[in-house]
């Protein structure tokens, strides 16, 4: 049952609002308002105002429980996942826009999609095998400690959050940020893929994999998962900086 029980707030959205496929629209942000009710998330406010005031107003959302990672804006100035944001933990003036680095949809949609397959093309996100097709090869085992570790990694929705949050992506276009070093980790640390670390070397040791990152870690301050985040990055530079020095031993 839907509590119509008011908490006494009047909540005041500031909304950005810009149509890019429309050469008429402007950017430029719209207030909305309305009461608040008890246990009221961002996701049913906006609803809310979707059914009852605009019905043009574009957001994403799909699974309302901070799993699908599509619900991604900036509340109030920080990335964060709008279906697991109560309005009681905001004040009574909400500013709400569009993640930045991805390319704008529509007011609060953004298209996260392209740019996670382009990290995926990059990195050849995928268990890469050196031998032959055997259908007849037997299971693969690994221990349950390093599967918990890989799964940690997998934990990621791809809400892009980390990536809004990241100075460096802000201003570098290729730069991996968190979610696709993770990424990188979570296939270097799996046994079942035979990349070494000459070809890892490859794709993530220049200055748009772990060695752009300039430490403010934004990314773990924002990662609505608490994926160990500082954990990839010290992993990544360490594996990487050990294969640059056996190299250089070799030379
Ligand atoms: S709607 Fe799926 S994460 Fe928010």
């Amino acid at each position: 049952m839907i509590d119509t029980e008011k908490t006494g707030r009047r909540l005041r959205f500031e909304i950005f609002r810009f149509n890019p496929e429309d050469p008429d629209s402007e950017p430029h942000t719209q207030v909305f308002e309305l009461d608040e009710v008890p246990y009221m998330s961002l996701y049913l406010a906006l609803n809310q105002i979707r059914e009852q005031q605009d019905p043009g107003l574009q957001f994403d959302f799909a699974c309302r429980s901070a799993v699908c990672g599509s619900c991604g804006m900036l509340v109030n100035g920080r990335p964060t996942l709008a279906c697991r944001t109560l309005t009681s933990d905001l004040p009574e003036t909400v500013r709400l826009y569009p993640l930045p680095v991805f390319k704008l949809i529509g007011d609060l949609s953004v298209d996260t999609g392209t740019w996670f397959r382009e990290m995926a093309e990059r990195t050849e996100a995928w268990i890469h095998e050196r031998l032959p097709f055997d259908p007849n090869a037997r299971e693969e085992r690994m221990s349950n400690e390093l599967a918990q570790v890989i799964y940690e990694g997998d934990r990621c929705i791809e809400c892009g959050c980390c990536v809004a949050a990241c100075g460096v992506a802000n201003i570098e276009a290729d730069f991996l940020a968190a979610t696709g070093l993770n990424r990188v980790a979570r296939f270097m640390l799996d046994p079942r893929d035979r990349r070494d670390d000459g070809d890892w070397f490859e794709v993530v040791s220049t200055e748009h994999g772990v060695f752009g990152c300039i430490g403010m870690m934004a990314c773990a301050d924002v990662c609505p998962k608490k994926l160990p985040l500082l954990d990839v990055y010290a992993y990544l530079r360490r594996r990487l900086l050990g294969a640059a020095l056996l190299k250089q031993t070799a030379e």
